[in-house]
């Protein structure tokens, strides 16, 4: 049976312990890590959160009671041991804190037993997924989770700090809201009050804080729970947590300057990492004409090339039909374009990866890929080059700043499908040729987004950010034109190594234009005062300019700590199919439930 914590007090927790407690009688608790039994001597690894220390039992200091007690011990009991702090007599372990001391128990007292575990916690033990989230909370108890839970707790303990002294308030906002329109599927919670109605879990406080700022409010944080019905990815979860803010009376500047001072001060308290003030900022056509995508990975070069112009004249079919395209009634981004890649000290490539990578930029969208590899030698071999003129091949390679023993990439189509092909693969070939350094935070501001995007399945536009925000100043006569497509957003998102940790913008506060906003996206008026009448409502009464962001706080954590799935820096993360493997959710309720709530299911006709 479990013994009694009566009349024991922690001293403290077990590597906190140093050289200069020796001598002193204290009371230790944890978990045995691993417990080492030779003959008449015993040594037990104890652990906590901070780390382990050691307890040694031998029959020169203990008596053998104590000693056979220890020994009934096994992996992961939780035990309070009081003893003297002695300077080991063994050998010395750097390793870790304690690496110098240990325990010589005069009580030991067994807290709780523990069964055998279903899976090793050791670091290194390769376990399953499945089976780690089934047991997250033993899962939790390896140093790594430890480690990420603490450096989360302390991301946002500092937040609050940093935020609280630039004059931000802490204010909750609801979580039965109401269901929007615009954005990702909604969580819906049904009413049992009113029943056959629904609330909806926030994707994020969006209106709430821009209601707290037409209250005066001034400036808002929060760290804000929100839910979003999506497919799931490894930076993607159906609930995560958002550092929200929003501040009254700014612009795009002010914005971004707290926020610069919040991101420095997050990585320089937490990686020691001294971020460059200001952080580069990159307009939005400029990362996708470069990159191929709005959150460009910036820790290697390879940017996307442009040889539109130089293959003009080329006898090429499949150059030709892109450019045609041209002649066509093709607008902005459907317009067709040629990009290369250069991959450098590439030309050795074998056949058959060069086709593995035409397969992989098919995934995209594409068609095909031309290749051109320089061998170290100037030979050219080509899929493509038996249509080019010499000149014409020495004009790509000037402009591709290429060089004997590089590999040129080609793609030809629609700007957007270039873009995304090119854009994927050009992180693909950097992870796989290992062009990345791990060790660096670039971060990046994108700025001058397009503010409607086009929606070919609705056949209209839709806001690209949220339809609250605003449009550029410049901007505004395209705005209200026949053709608004082309107007840019007051939008901006922080990007760090090709990840969108946050994003947001000014919003509209002139209710002239949020009425134009939604007969731009297609909202009638009826649909925009039923969704967001309340809105509309506070507009009429004096809204201060305002504007704010949003930061995935599990983004941040995971990128800080260098993890690879945000589900290694949340407590409880769903899997895949947005299941809790550890509790079983969502799950099946029973029917009186139902009935209460006036719902009836129906045969699932997915199944
Ligand atoms: P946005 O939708 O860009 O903006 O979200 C802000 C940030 O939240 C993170 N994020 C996610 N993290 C984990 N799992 C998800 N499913 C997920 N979805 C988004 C991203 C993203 O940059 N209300 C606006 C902000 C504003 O305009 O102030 C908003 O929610 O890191
Ligand atoms: P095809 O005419 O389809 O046999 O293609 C001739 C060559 O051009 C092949 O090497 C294809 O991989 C390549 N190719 C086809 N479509 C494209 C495209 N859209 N962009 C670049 N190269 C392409």
């Amino acid at each position: 049976m479990a013994e009694s914590f009566k009349g024991l007090h922690r001293t403290k927790r077990c590597a906190e312990f140093t050289k200069d407690d020796v001598g002193k009688i204290v009371t230790i608790t944890g978990w045995v890590q691993k417990i080492r039994n030779k003959g008449s001597l015993c040594f037990i690894d104890l652990r906590d959160r901070t780390g382990i220390i050691q307890i040694v039992l031998d029959d020169t200091t203990c008596t053998s009671e104590l000693i056979q007690k220890a020994q009934k011990c096994k992996q992961e009991y939780v035990l309070a041991v009081v003893g003297e702090v002695n300077l080991r007599k063994g050998e010395i372990n750097e390793k870790i804190p304690t690496g110098t001391i240990e325990v010589i128990p005069s009580e030991l007292r067994i807290l709780c037993e523990s069964e055998v575990l279903p899976f090793q916690l050791d670091q290194n033990a390769i376990v399953r997924e499945e089976l780690r989230l089934e047991y997250r909370f033993l899962d939790l108890r390896r140093q790594d989770l430890q480690k990420n839970l603490m450096i989360r707790s302390k991301a946002s303990i500092l937040t609050r700090k940093f935020l609280a002294d630039e004059g931000f308030l802490e204010i909750e906002t609801p979580t039965l809201c109401k269901s929007t329109p615009e954005g990702a599927r909604d969580y819906l919670v049904p009413s049992r009050v009113k029943p056959g109605t629904f609330y909806a879990l926030p994707q994020s406080p969006q209106l709430y804080k821009q209601l707290l700022m037409v209250s005066g409010m001034d400036r808002y944080f929060q760290l804000a729970r929100c839910y979003r019905d999506e497919d799931l990815r490894a930076d993607r979860q159906p609930e995560f947590t958002q550092i929200d803010m929003e501040m009254s009376f700014v612009d795009i500047d002010d914005v971004i300057d707290v926020n610069e001072r919040l991101i420095k001060f997050l990585f320089k308290e937490i990686c020691n990492e001294e971020v460059k003030l200001p952080i580069q900022r990159m307009k939005w056509i400029d990362a996708m004409e470069n990159y191929g995508v709005d959150k460009p990975d910036t820790r290697f070069d390879m940017k996307l090339i442009d040889v539109t112009k130089e293959c003009s004249g080329i006898e090429f079919n499949v150059f030709k039909n892109v450019l045609n395209m041209n002649n066509e009634d093709n607008k902005g981004y459907n317009k067709g374009c040629i990009k290369g890649l250069n991959v450098k000290n590439a030309s050795t490539m074998p056949r058959k990866k060069i086709d593995s990578i035409i397969e992989y930029a098919k995934e995209y969208g594409l068609k095909g890929l031309c290749y051109m590899a320089i061998e170290e030698d100037g030979n050219i071999k080509s899929s493509f080059t038996k249509f080019l003129k010499d000149e014409e091949i020495e004009l790509l390679k000037k402009k591709m700043n290429a060089q004997n023993g590089d590999l040129l990439l080609f793609a030809a189509d629609k700007k957007k499908i270039v873009w995304q092909a090119l854009g994927a693969l050009r992180l693909f070939l950097a992870h796989d040729l290992n062009l990345i350094d791990e060790n660096k935070f670039n971060f990046l501001w994108v700025t001058e987004f397009p503010l409607l995007e086009w929606n070919e399945e609705e056949n209209r536009y839709v806001a690209m950010h949220h339809p609250f925000t605003n449009v550029m100043d410049e901007d505004l006569d395209i705005f209200f034109s026949n053709d608004p497509g082309l107007s840019r957003a007051k939008a901006y998102d922080i990007v760090l190594n090709g990840t969108e940790i946050g994003g947001g913008s000014i919003r509209i506060h002139d209710p002239k234009i949020q009425e134009r906003m939604f007969d731009v996206i297609g909202i009638p008026k009826d649909v925009a005062s039923r969704q967001f009448g309340y809105l509309l409502k506070a507009f009429k009464y004096g809204v201060p300019p305002h504007g704010g962001i949003a930061y995935g706080l599990d983004r941040v954590v995971m990128l800080m700590l260098h993890a690879k799935s945000i589900r290694d820096v949340i407590a409880f993360p769903k899997n895949k199919d947005a299941t809790c493997l550890m509790v079983n959710t969502p799950d099946i309720v029973e029917e009186k439930q139902l009935e209460e709530l006036c719902i009836k299911i129906v045969e699932n006709k997915k199944d």
